[in-house]
């Protein structure tokens, strides 16, 4: 049996929507039966949900019996490293053989991650994973092209496409070809032992990016570059929590030093997906960017 965690979460329900359409059995671990209700994921007779807590070993031998191998996703929040830990030994004494890590790493040539709290923190959930004796695979996506999704009121209230990246490049990927990845990695085992960084087939400054956003919409969007402390203001204003913003903000200044982008679509190759662009991104979305009538 195959068990996906996070998965009322962007990615966990990506990785499950390539079940669902394959007709495939898996097991899916949440903290909320009601939320994966309310989500829908209970309508599927092939997806068995569990609930648990990852950060609590004691909830998860139910989530954890007979599993061969699992995907291991939780939320960007201070309690990472310590609830992907925990969940990690609950594995190991629940007699799980392989975890894929769901884990990250910026696409900015040079990117430090001891400046960037989360890539420090996957970098230790790695290394903890690593020595647990368990068969491990890192799965390290860049920035996810649906982060874009939360400008869209801006961009189709007043096409404008407000980040405060000056006109540096990023390669942003869409969670839907992570997902294929990730339900190969969990569908067909091996990859042992082997970390697959993904980006998007495209380093992108934001002037590209509203270029692309207009082409799909049919509106014209522009980009204008704001500065670190509005870009603060707006997100403690939007009520993102403290914690997260700081790390944005360790982020933006490590991102703001590496102006340059790589591109890596090794794991896309080597699984045979094709890699979407953003101009294809901006079209499936574009309702969501287009202008109200
Ligand atoms: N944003 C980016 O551009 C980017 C890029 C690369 C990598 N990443 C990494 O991607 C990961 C986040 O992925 P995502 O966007 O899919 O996350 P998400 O949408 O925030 O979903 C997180 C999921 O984890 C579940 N979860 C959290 N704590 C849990 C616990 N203690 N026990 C059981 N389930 C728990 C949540 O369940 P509930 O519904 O119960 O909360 C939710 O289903 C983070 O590790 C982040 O660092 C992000």
């Amino acid at each position: 049996m195959l068990l996906i965690t996070g998965g009322t979460g962007q990615n966990g329900r990506a990785t499950l929507s390539e079940f669902i359409r394959e007709k495939r059995n898996v097991r899916v671990l949440v903290r909320s039966l009601e939320k994966a209700s309310g989500l829908g994921l209970d309508k599927f007779p092939q997806v068995e949900l569990v609930q648990g807590d990852m950060g609590k070993p004691g909830t998860l031998q139910a989530a954890l019996a007979g599993i061969e191998r699992v995907l291991m996703i939780s939320s960007p929040t201070p309690d990472m490293l310590d609830t992907q830990c925990r969940f990690i030994d609950a594995c190991k004494s629940n007699n799980v053989r392989h975890v894929i890590k769901f884990s990250g790493a910026e696409s900015g040539i040079g990117f430090d991650p001891s400046r960037f709290r989360f890539t420090q923190m996957h970098e230790d959930i790695e290394d903890y994973l690593e020595g647990s004796g368990l068969a491990w695979t890192h799965v390290r996506p860049s920035q996810f092209m649906q982060v874009y999704l939360r400008e869209a009121g801006d961009v189709a209230k007043e096409g404008v496409l407000r980040l405060p990246f000056g006109e540096i490049e990023l390669s942003p990927i869409d969670v839907s070809d992570i997902a294929k990845v990730t339900y190969r990695l969990l569908r067909e085992g091996g990859h042992e032992g082997v970390s697959l960084d993904m980006t998007g087939p495209e380093a992108l400054t934001m002037s590209d990016i509203a270029e692309r956003i207009a082409a799909a919409t049919g509106a014209p969007v522009r980009y204008e570059p704001i500065t670190a402390r509005e870009r603060r203001e707006r997100l403690l204003a939007s009520g993102m929590p403290p914690s997260l913003v700081d790390a944005l903000d360790e982020q933006l200044a490590e991102r703001l030093a590496r102006p340059k982008s790589r591109v890596d679509l090794s794991a896309h190759a080597m699984f045979g997906i094709w890699p979407t662009t953003f101009a294809e991104f901006a079209k499936r979305h574009a309702a969501a960017f287009r202008p109200g009538v």
